[in-house]
């Protein structure tokens, strides 16, 4: 018997994981693979490698730019796969070490749930019955298609093949302009390759603010990467040479069609019928301040929380507040409304709080007011000074989000969060002074004209 039985090793599941420590509780791990999940092994950690791999790249190309003369560089894709695969397989031998060390029991096998408190799991070896006084399910989320897109693995792919490509596409078709779809067609476009995105609403990173994702569309078309907004794309045409996409009555040629049309809940055959949880279209509801489902003594947290950003950290907090209740009975519940969002594009895309779009559907009136980085001179000595920063604050009252496209805005939007967490007013804010010179000058800026006094 354990304290807690942890399905699913992904960012909530090795988190609770880990965390149970504080509180001297037992934990057994299921998952049928390494633990890691999505992220560490087929998600945010490679992704970010590839992007940060077309970073150089485009460092080295405009070196001369800066009077540094060098050669043009060229990709070698497999140095650069076996770079992304050495980053992945560090940091998931580390993660083992850690569990370890924490005295996690790592079950390897498909977890069940078989009645209160009990887990089955299968593998090749056979099948064991594991006990817990709580049980967490946190078995992550799988990459979704459309009809017309029979995931092949060659020629109609997802992320989790694309990561893993062993040589560079020439021509690729990407399906949603979502988060996966911008961070590909980013890193894609820097390292040569024809792009093409579809995407059926009429704004990329559609949950984003608006005016931060046209000017993000701005710049990856600028680099040569081709959208297609609004628009449907009919049922794949794959031959023996390539893709046919077609969108109206254009049909368009590629090697391969990445599809990143969102990812859906891992909730089949996990045995969540024989239990009182209630289902939201496949994903499991939760009382959002204890992470507890409908069924006693069974927590649910990570991608297959219904209604809750399916993003790493959030799942990490997840497991956070559900082993908290677990250990202390007393809630710690996550505040969705201070949850950074970053889309590592060139440039980087990162948010907090709500868009003015979702401050009018909960009837508050705001103010939001920008700085462009064009005149900051840290951005300007780096090269990178398109973009800007908007903050978002009720009239008269605190902030409540914020905007960042820009060099390393997944970094600077982290002072943003802690204002949009402290329900700081822009001008308690503003009261404080940044680093000349720093990019996160241009918070400060905006900070000051939100707070009705501007500087520059
Ligand atoms: P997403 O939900 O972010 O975007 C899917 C996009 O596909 C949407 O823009 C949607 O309108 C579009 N779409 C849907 N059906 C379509 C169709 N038939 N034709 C054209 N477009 C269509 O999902 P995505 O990008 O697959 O990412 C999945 C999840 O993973 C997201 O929740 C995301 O937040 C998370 N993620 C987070 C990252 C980060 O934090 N940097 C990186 C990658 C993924």
């Amino acid at each position: 018997m354990h304290d807690i039985v942890i399905v699913g090793g992904g960012p909530g599941g090795y988190a609770a994981a880990l965390y149970a420590h504080n509180f001297g509780l037992s934990v057994a791990l299921v998952d049928d693979e390494r633990p890691g999940g999505t992220c560490l092994i087929r998600g945010c950690i490679p992704a970010k490698q590839w992007l940060h791999i077309a970073e150089v790249y485009t460092t080295v190309s405009h070196a001369a730019e800066f009077g540094v003369v060098t050669s043009q560089p060229q990709i070698d894709w497999s140095a650069a796969l076996a770079r992304k695969n050495q980053t992945v397989e560090g940091l998931v031998r580390g993660l083992s070490g850690l569990l370890k060390n924490r005295g996690v029991d790592v079950v390897e096998g498909f977890g069940k749930l078989a009645g209160p408190g009990k887990v089955e799991v299968s593998s090749n070896e056979g099948s064991t019955m594991l006990e817990g006084r709580s049980v967490i399910l946190a078995t992550g989320s799988y990459a979704r298609t459309i009809p017309g897109y029979d995931i092949d693995g060659t020629r109609i792919v997802t992320s989790d093949h694309a990561l893993d490509w062993p040589e560079q596409p020439q021509r690729v078709g990407i399906i949603g302009a979502g988060v996966i779809g911008c961070e590909f067609a980013s890193f894609l476009t820097d390292l040569g390759s024809e792009v093409h995105v579809f995407e059926m609403l009429d704004q990329i990173i559609p949950d984003s603010d608006p005016e931060t994702a046209k000017a993000l569309q701005r710049q990856l078309q600028r680099r040569g990467a081709k959208f297609h907004i609004g628009v449907g794309v009919g049922p794949a045409e794959v031959g023996p040479s390539g893709v046919g996409i077609p969108v109206g009555d254009e049909m368009i040629s590629v090697d391969v069609a990445l599809v990143s049309v969102g990812r859906g809940p891992n909730t089949d055959g996990v045995g969540l019928e024989s239990t009182k949880a209630e289902m939201d279209n496949g994903f499991v509801k939760v009382d959002q301040d204890t992470m507890l489902t409908a069924e006693p003594g069974l927590y649910a947290v990570g991608d297959i929380v219904a209604g809750t950003p399916q993003l790493a950290h959030v799942g990490f907090a997840e497991g956070i507040a559900a082993v908290t209740h677990i250990a202390t009975g007393e809630t710690q519940p996550v505040n969705y409304d201070a949850i950074p969002r970053v889309t590592y594009t060139h440039p980087e895309v990162a948010e907090v709080g709500i868009t003015q779009a979702q401050a009018a559907e909960r009837g508050l009136e705001v103010e939001t007011t920008k700085h462009a980085f064009n005149g900051v001179g840290r951005a300007i000595i780096q090269g990178q000074n398109q973009g800007h920063v908007k903050v978002i604050a009720v009239k008269g009252g605190p902030i409540v989000g914020a905007s960042v496209i820009g060099p390393q805005a997944g970094e600077m939007i982290h002072e943003l969060m802690y204002s949009v967490g402290w329900e700081a007013l822009p001008s308690e804010a503003a009261a404080f002074i940044h680093a000349h010179p720093s990019l996160s000058e241009a918070i400060g800026e905006t900070l000051m004209s939100a707070a009705g006094k501007s500087l520059h």
